[in-house]
């Protein structure tokens, strides 16, 4: 019988959904086969993916903290590791909706799991979740080498099912991190993209190779995220230091041996005043996809004067009608385009603009198809500002 996989998404769990589509989908693996067991835990059904494919896959995505193989039956898992006989670290993880009594739960089943291995003579490490949590974190399952030295058994439950299954990985958190805070250059007034962002949204552009272009590209969080993935780039920005931040962190990423050879040119460009040669220049260069995020105003500390959200609203529109107006000469029908329009909390409520309004009928709405009807949405915990991510497919 083939193996059944599980996927346990990160905060943003409607975001993740559609890049685990997004990504399955380069893999031949279509959405019916992903079934949302739970609001963050995705259970994939395929015959014909190997588990060397989904390991690659998990290894792509910005939005998941961990994967793994569904259980047969729990009972006889241990087996393997009693016929082993070596010194076994574990752990008990419960994913999904948790209850009060799940703690209870937890520490009962690792001290049968413990007096099991001790019965038969395996000595064992249990790894306990941190404070009163239910889940081990993934720093904890890489520091003690859980997968590798054992087994991270979980338990993953919705309203009224329960499953079990054992820890194949969980995400590169380091990797990430020193992506974040590690990197030379960095824009505080201008802002950043958490490189998990980035990541998810060049995944959701449906590609597995080819050049993707950031036309605002800041300090370059975007364009270092599509190299890690292999792509080749081009990153452009109106501001000459954004520029430089963008080159020096790619070669920082490059001598960190974080991205491969890929090809990429940083370049000079006004998306409301683009000049005839870089036209030309983007009208011979294949792009492939666009992935970016506008310049939002500076960071925001508390809620916003409705006309001052207005006022950043307006400049973002008309970067947008800049940008498109470019694509609309430089590309062709099938392009996309994965970009981040804001909202602001006023003193008014939220405040938005349509991406209708921005695009026209030019443009196919790709969202609904990759997210089931949900909003694309990242916000943190009391933002003033939630970034909404749309998916574009030139008709
Ligand atoms: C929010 S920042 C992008 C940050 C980037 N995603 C990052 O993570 O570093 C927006 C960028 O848009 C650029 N920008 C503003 N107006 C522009 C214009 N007319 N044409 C091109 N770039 C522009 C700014 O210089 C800024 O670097």
């Amino acid at each position: 019988m083939s193996k059944q996989y599980f996927f346990e998404a990160g905060s943003f769990q409607d975001l993740s959904y559609a890049e685990l589509v997004s990504v399955f989908n380069l893999y031949g693996v279509s959405k019916d086969r992903i079934q949302r067991f739970t609001d963050k835990v995705f259970i994939v059904r395929d015959n014909e993916v190997s588990e060397e494919i989904i390991k690659k896959i998990f290894n792509r995505l910005g939005g998941f903290v961990r994967y793994g193989y569904l259980l047969d039956q729990v009972d006889t898992f241990l087996a393997e590791y009693i016929a082993k006989g070596t010194k076994v670290t574990f752990g008990v993880s419960v994913l999904g909706n948790s209850h009060k009594q799940d703690s209870i739960f937890l520490r009962k089943l690792s001290g049968e799991l413990k007096d099991e291995l001790k019965r038969n003579n395996v000595p064992s490490r249990f790894i306990r979740p941190l404070n009163r949590e239910i889940e081990l974190n993934a720093a904890q399952v890489l520091k003690n080498e859980i997968v590798e030295k054992g087994f991270e058994l979980c338990i993953i439950k919705s309203e009224n099912d329960e499953i079990y299954g054992c820890t194949m990985g969980v995400q590169d958190i380091e990797s990430f991190a020193m992506r974040d805070y590690d990197r030379p250059f960095t824009d505080v007034k201008m802002g950043t993209l958490p490189p998990k962002l980035a990541r998810m949204m060049v995944n959701l552009a449906g590609l597995k190779e080819g050049i993707v272009w950031d036309p605002f590209c800041g300090s370059g969080t975007i364009p270092v995220e599509a190299a890690v993935l292999g792509f080749d780039l081009l990153g452009s920005d109106i501001d000459e230091q954004a520029l430089e931040y963008t080159e020096k962190n790619i070669e920082w990423a490059s001598d960190k041996g974080l991205i491969g050879i890929i090809k990429y040119d940083v370049f000079h460009l006004d998306v409301k005043e683009p000049d005839n040669r870089t036209l030309a220049k983007l009208r011979k260069t294949p792009i492939s996809a666009v992935v970016c995020e506008p310049y939002m105003g500076p960071p925001q500390r508390s809620t916003l004067f409705s006309g001052k959200a207005e006022l950043f609203l307006a400049r973002v529109e008309d970067l947008y009608r800049g940008l498109f107006d470019i694509l609309q000469e430089v590309t062709h029908e099938g392009f996309i385009v994965v970009m981040i329009i804001p909202s602001y909390k006023t003193s008014w409520g939220w405040k938005t603009i349509g991406v209708r309004d921005i695009v026209g009928k030019r443009w196919e709405v790709l969202n609904t198809e990759l997210s089931g009807g949900r909003d694309l949405k990242w916000s943190r915990k009391n933002s003033i500002i939630t970034r909404n991510i749309f998916i574009l497919r030139r008709k």
